[in-house]
């Protein structure tokens, strides 16, 4: 047993509790990452590597959770493939999103440098943090980090103009695809150097596709990073938002746990993946938005029959915390993970 609950849990360490933490726990809620953001952008706050290790570890501090978030963007791989990004009011924009297709595949090249500044984050990260804190690094997954390269925004949530695209012009997206997964290696890998302890790889867009098709034509690229990331002892999360019952795909061989969304019971979800798989998640993050902490809380004591009896499971919400979560109720589930009763045999 070590200082850390959430790297013994990882390790298949039984613990009194499951580990808790949140995904966009740094930069939607908290008071302390809202006043910095009053004077420095989004994106200098992330480029700059002591303001990013700063934010990185904000809710460690404010709210107590078991694990930092490296404090960056899935988007900074398309943006050292050479494509210029913005952060905007409306989300993220590519000036030109790889919709005239053929010329700009062609004019996708890695600059490793753009990554520099990430690594050096982790250095300081990984001298001021607690001891006791796991520290997570991630990249987006190819089909995700593809859907924004091709659409360019993120304000048409069906990324019609991606999907058209990996049907119409399969080689170009072959292309892409693989442009992507060999950059994401190189900076997952190389984050792994610079010490953190577990890499969560983001497919926020999984269920954008059928499931056949995600497995065929996606799923190889995601095991490819995967297996280079395990190569190097570090475990791995993989995160298929919206995959439903294609997470029966989703085995051993691809990561070490899986991230689940709220649409399954985390106990019906433990029947239809792999026994060896654990699990993350999966708390609707928008019960955080209400304003009665007892109906907060009933919804928490629904995890604790599942909790008591399954060892391999960090809590987690079901996608990233939104502006609106309140973050007194976020402390509350912090304080409710910790101290409920698990009744672990
Ligand atoms: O706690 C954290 O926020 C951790 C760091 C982190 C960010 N983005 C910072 C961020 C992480 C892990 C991400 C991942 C990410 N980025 C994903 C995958 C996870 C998911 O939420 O589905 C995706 C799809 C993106 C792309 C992206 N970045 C979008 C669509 C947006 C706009 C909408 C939104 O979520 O806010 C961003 C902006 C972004 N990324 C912000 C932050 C803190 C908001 C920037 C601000 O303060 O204005």
């Amino acid at each position: 047993m070590s200082n850390s609950i959430f790297i013994d849990t990882l390790q298949g360490i039984k613990r009194e509790r499951p580990p808790v933490w949140f995904m966009r726990q740094a930069g939607r809620v908290l008071p302390s990452y809202l006043k910095l953001r009053e004077k420095h952008s989004f994106k200098e706050l992330m480029e700059t590597p002591e303001l990013a290790a700063e934010v990185t570890l904000l809710p460690v501090h404010d709210l107590g959770v078991d694990a930092a978030i490296l404090f960056s963007d899935i988007l900074i791989i398309p943006e050292a493939l050479g494509m210029n990004l913005k952060f905007t009011e409306k989300g993220p924009i590519f000036d030109n999103p790889l919709r005239e297709i053929k010329n700009q595949v062609s004019s996708l090249v890695a600059d490793s440098s753009k990554l520099e500044h990430v690594y050096k984050a982790l250095d300081i990260i990984k001298r001021d943090k607690p001891a006791e804190t796991a520290l997570i690094g991630f990249c987006g997954a190819p089909f995700t980090t593809f859907c924004y390269m091709v659409e360019g925004n993120s304000v048409n949530h069906s990324f019609s103009n991606a999907i058209k695209l990996l049907y119409n012009h399969p080689k170009v997206a072959t292309e892409i695809l693989e442009k992507i997964t060999e950059l994401s290696i190189e900076y997952a890998t190389t984050q792994t150097k610079h010490g953190i302890d577990v890499f969560q790889l983001f497919e926020s867009h999984a269920g954008l596709i059928p499931t056949e098709v995600y497995v065929e034509r996606i799923l190889p690229y995601v095991k490819r990073i995967t297996a280079a990331v395990r190569k190097t002892n570090t475990p791995v999360i993989f995160f298929p938002k919206g995959i439903g019952a294609g997470i029966s795909y989703i085995n051993h061989e691809i990561a070490d746990y899986a991230g689940i969304d709220w649409q399954y019971s985390l106990t019906d979800v433990r029947t239809m993946c792999d026994p060896k798989m654990g699990l993350q998640g999966n708390f609707d993050p928008r019960i955080l938005a209400i304003d009665d902490q007892e109906i907060l809380e009933k919804e928490l004591e629904k995890f604790l029959d599942f909790g008591s009896k399954n060892h391999n499971w960090i809590f987690n919400t079901g996608h990233g915390l939104s502006p609106d979560n309140s973050v007194e109720n976020v402390k509350f589930v912090v304080d409710w993970v910790k101290n409920a009763e698990w009744r672990r045999s």
